[in-house]
């Protein structure tokens, strides 16, 4: 398999081992001191428990251990044991075969006795007895030394089996038995005898032998059972018992005990106690002749009483030759404190290196905690620092944004919109709450709308900025905006919405309009002055020469009414020569501070019949009361003036309103005339052009088409500005027109909040 088969879960192995200890991190970075608390309970529980184990595992390990040691000893004394009786057989079985033994020489058989009796009575034998054929005499070898007595009762008991020839060569073995009026019972006794036959030879023909008696061992089972159990110590205190296959004592370390029967010797001794399982043990296993290992309840251990718990282990003792195979079982016990003791200095040991293990991973745990709760404090502070200088700087751009003469909104694919600043809701005049999440449709009117949803879209489509230049209208007012959207991505390069970022451009629009007729003023002025000039002069001689004629002809006459008329159409093209003369700035200019208000109002008073009889009221209450003067010609300002009104009368011919408005502008620096009026507006195709010389939408003979030109060039001459905002009817449901004259005042006034 390839490496890299492997990585998928290899990384999400350690993802899901990051996210443990990521959670490990966060539970304890949260909490910290209760955390580790319980964590080091925790792993303090976990490691008890093991050692506990660890300890149970330990004790059934040694106990166990100890306990096959106690096996081994017990069947090394069965063993032994077992070898005694087949010594004893073996002794039994030569002396038959000795010719003294067998012969009728009876102090040669004592002799021979004697010798025998001498070797096996440090072997356990505690008598040897002959018994002749007629069971009559019998000799007797004991501690007390050899005696010839008359006939021994078990023995005669015998001498048919002894007689029988098929039982030649066997022994045969008695039950244990306490010696006849023994009362302090210490000694438990046995005896093995074997028939003697007379014959030729080492080995007698059967057919010619005769019988000779009866020779018998008197063992001393217990002394010979002791010779190799006294010396087994299990443990400190352990020691060994035997049982016979009735279960009486053969042995046992208190002596008081031999010869009883150990099932009833036990409840005798002690009632309280359930002897239940050593019984079932016992009988089960020991007197079955099987070994093994086991435990039991005990009510007393060398002299100390009490429940006591005892490890056992127990061999059998066969005797093969006993009628169906007599078994005998030695048990080797110790109290399981033995072993406990044993392994209580392993528990200590465990116990310290625990301990020291233990105290090793808390200290590493709490120097833990300790650099956590360090780091974690580190880790704070530098956060709360972080997070002001992040503010610091979000303040600084907010700030920026809401406070940037520009209008700053962001919007999403659909053209809603996401945001918008300080300056924007303002000159949109809308509050946030009724712009943002509004879409640009509801906001703007529809070409501008439409223009900017498809700008946005291509935007997000094309995948680079855009710069447009375009008109909004906003409370009837038309400004010009240049909007420069840039898109916004997110983290992965996703563009997620469009900046916008839109500056009024109004001004500096009307100032290039104003440079374009500036000049194309300024090519027509020459020209316009070149011809005025020429006709000037012929006119005012014809002029001259017709008012001479007028006085030289009779009134009344033809003549004399022809000649008027020459008069007055000379005079009117004197007019137009005058007026072309003034915007080709060929008249005299003076410069005074003209008070505009009064210049206004001096106007209207002049106009104010002719306006009513028109039913054109007249709206001034907006004239601003510390207007700054302006320097300049009163009455050429009173002839732009006058030529505003006039054409705005001239547009409200069935009636209407006039309004005009003063105001101080630019931190008192100029001064702003606003004329508006509610005719029908200029048509779009006239706009451009109704400040050329000579333009007039006016029957022939109503207008001149010089006015606005006319007052363009003395706007001009002034340093002002002269621009218009007209509305047909098509575009908005109060059309009219509003004519701009802005002028430098002449000294710079602070600016009022309030008009009057
Ligand atoms: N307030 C207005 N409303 C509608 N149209 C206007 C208004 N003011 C000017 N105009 C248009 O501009 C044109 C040019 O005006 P201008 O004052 O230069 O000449 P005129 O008024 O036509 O002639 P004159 O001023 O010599 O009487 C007008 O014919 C008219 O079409
Ligand atoms: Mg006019």
């Amino acid at each position: 398999m390839p490496a890299n088969d492997l990585s998928p879960s290899g990384t999400s192995f350690n993802r899901r081992f990051g996210l443990f200890f990521d959670f490990i991190y966060r539970s304890l970075a949260r909490h910290p001191k209760r955390n580790v608390a319980i964590l080091s309970a925790v792993y303090l529980g976990v490691v008890l428990l093991f050692g506990w184990q660890f300890t149970v595992t330990v004790k059934d390990v040694v106990t166990d251990e100890f306990n096959q040691q106690q096996l081994v000893l017990a069947q090394t004394a069965a063993e032994q044991i077992s070898h005694q009786f087949w010594m004893f057989k073996k002794e039994l079985t030569l002396l038959s075969l000795s010719p003294e033994i067998q012969g009728a020489d009876n102090a040669a058989r004592a002799r021979r006795m004697q010798i025998a009796y001498e070797s096996l009575a440090t072997e356990g034998a505690s008598a040897i007895a002959f018994l002749d054929a007629t069971g009559e005499t019998a000799y007797i070898i004991d501690a007390l030394g050899l005696r010839n007595e008359r006939g021994i009762p078990s023995g005669a008991a015998l001498l048919p089996w002894a007689r029988d020839k098929n039982n030649r060569g066997t022994f045969y073995i008695s039950e244990v038995s306490p010696p006849a009026g023994d009362s302090d019972v210490k000694h438990m006794l046995l005896n093995i005898a074997m028939p003697v036959w007379k014959g030729v030879g080492k080995y007698p023909d059967p057919a010619t032998a005769t019988f000779s008696g009866l020779l018998l061992i008197v063992v001393d089972v217990s002394s010979v059972i002791q010779q190799f159990t006294d010396g087994i110590k299990s443990g400190k205190t352990g020691y060994a018992w035997v049982i016979d296959s009735n279960g009486t004592f053969l042995h046992h370390l208190e002596r008081s005990l031999i010869g009883k029967n150990a099932f009833e010797a036990r409840k005798e001794k002690k009632s309280t106690i359930s002897f239940a399982r050593i019984n079932e043990i016992q009988k089960k296993m020991m007197l079955a002749g099987k070994e093994g290992t086991s435990w039991y309840e005990s009510g007393w251990h060398r002299g100390v009483e009490g429940k006591i718990r005892k490890l056992i282990a127990y061999s059998p003792i066969v005797l093969d030759d006993a009628p169906e195979k007599r078994i005998w079982s030695v048990a080797v016990v110790a109290p399981v404190s033995e072993v406990e003791e044993a392994i209580h200095n392993i528990q200590i040991r465990q116990f310290l290196f625990q301990f020291f293990i233990v105290g090793i991973i808390l200290l590493g745990a709490l120097s833990l905690t300790a650099v956590m709760a360090k780091w974690s404090s580190a880790l704070k502070h530098e956060v709360a620092v972080r997070t002001i200088e992040l503010k610091k700087s979000e303040q600084k751009y907010r700030s920026l944004i809401e406070n940037a003469e520009d209008i700053i909104f962001t919007i999403d694919r659909e053209g809603k919109l996401l945001s918008m600043n300080n300056y924007g809701c303002t000159f949109l005049g809308r509050s946030a709450d009724n712009s943002i999440g509004r879409n640009i449709a509801e906001i703007f009117s529809w070409p501008t709308a439409e223009m900017l949803l498809t700008t946005i879209k291509e935007v997000f489509s094309i995948k680079q900025g855009r710069q447009v230049t375009h008109l909004v209208s906003v409370n009837d007012r038309d400004f010009w905006l240049n909007t420069n959207f840039r898109r916004l991505l997110d983290e992965e390069g996703n563009i997620y919405a469009v900046l916008g970022i839109s500056r009024d451009i109004t001004h500096r629009k009307q100032m290039e309009q104003q440079s374009y007729y500036t000049e194309k003023l300024a090519s027509m002025g020459t020209l316009a002055a070149g011809v005025a000039h020429e006709i000037n002069n012929p006119l005012a001689i014809i002029l001259g020469f017709t008012d001479m004629l007028i006085e030289k002809t009779e009134p009344g006459t033809e003549m004399h009414s022809v000649l008027n008329t020459i008069y007055s159409q000379g005079n009117k093209a004197k007019k137009v020569v005058d007026s072309l003369l003034s915007f080709a700035r060929t008249k005299e200019h003076s410069e005074v501070n003209v008070d505009i208000n009064r210049n206004i109002e001096e106007v209207l008073s002049v106009l104010a019949n002719s306006l009513l009889v028109s039913k054109i009221s007249i709206q001034t209450m907006n004239l601003f009361h510390e207007l700054p003067p302006v320097k300049g010609d009163p009455d050429e300002l009173q002839q732009v003036f006058l030529n505003i009104i006039n054409n705005a009368a001239y547009a409200m011919k069935g009636g209407g309103a006039l309004s005009v408005t003063t105001q101080s502008i630019d931190d008192g620096r100029r001064v702003e005339i606003r004329i508006s009026d509610t005719g029908p507006g200029i048509k779009k195709e006239h706009r451009k052009r109704i400040f050329d010389p000579l333009f007039t939408t006016k029957k022939v003979g109503d207008g001149t088409g010089l006015g606005l030109s006319v007052s363009y060039g003395i706007i001009t001459r002034h340093r002002g500005m002269l621009s218009f905002e007209t509305k047909t009817k098509e575009e908005s449901d109060t059309p009219g027109t509003t004519f701009i004259i802005t002028l430098p005042a002449a000294i710079a006034h602070p600016v009022q909040k309030s008009n009057t």
